[in-house]
């Protein structure tokens, strides 16, 4: 069974509540529940994780990267400084990928930079929710047939 981790990062735990015109008025728990239902019908397991704190992302990569068969994650602020974490995710060697609610590219220009996406197959970014379930068809397909051609 394809065995998917997925990260959340800081302040997507206030979901909803956060800035609605640019990530949606979806609670992060709903966006679980939707992940957990989706996945569920596909025959796909997750474990799901939210910190704010970047050392606290970094180690649950370390601890699930035997369980784990790819990685979705959201690296939010991150994305755009985390030397740290775009290494944590190069040195487990699982497929990886990144995941926006808003369109990162389309926003201040400092959000256009990743330092992330470069350890990543790739990214989706600007389907706000439905982003997470788009990465979990990628991650399915991935871990059961390799990148697609
Ligand atoms: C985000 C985009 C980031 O630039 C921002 O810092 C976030 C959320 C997104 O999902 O659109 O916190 O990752």
């Amino acid at each position: 069974m394809s065995r998917i981790l997925v990260l959340h990062g800081p302040n997507l735990n206030l979901l909803g509540d956060r800035e609605p015109q640019l990530y949606g008025d979806t609670s992060l728990e709903e966006i679980d529940h939707m992940l957990e239902e989706e996945a569920a019908s596909l025959g796909v397991k997750l474990r799901i994780e939210q910190s704010n704190h970047e050392g606290e992302l970094i180690d649950v990569i370390h601890r699930e990267r035997t369980w784990a068969k790819a990685i979705i994650i959201n690296p939010a602020g991150y994305t755009h400084t985390s030397v740290a974490l775009a290494d944590a995710l190069r040195a487990v060697r699982l497929p990886v990928i990144e995941v926006h609610l808003s369109n990162i590219h389309a926003r201040e220009p400092f959000r256009d930079q990743s330092v992330t996406a470069s350890a990543c197959v790739g990214q989706i970014s600007g389907f706000r929710a439905y982003s997470y379930i788009l990465a979990l068809y990628a991650a399915k397909q991935i871990i059961e047939q390799g990148p697609t051609p």
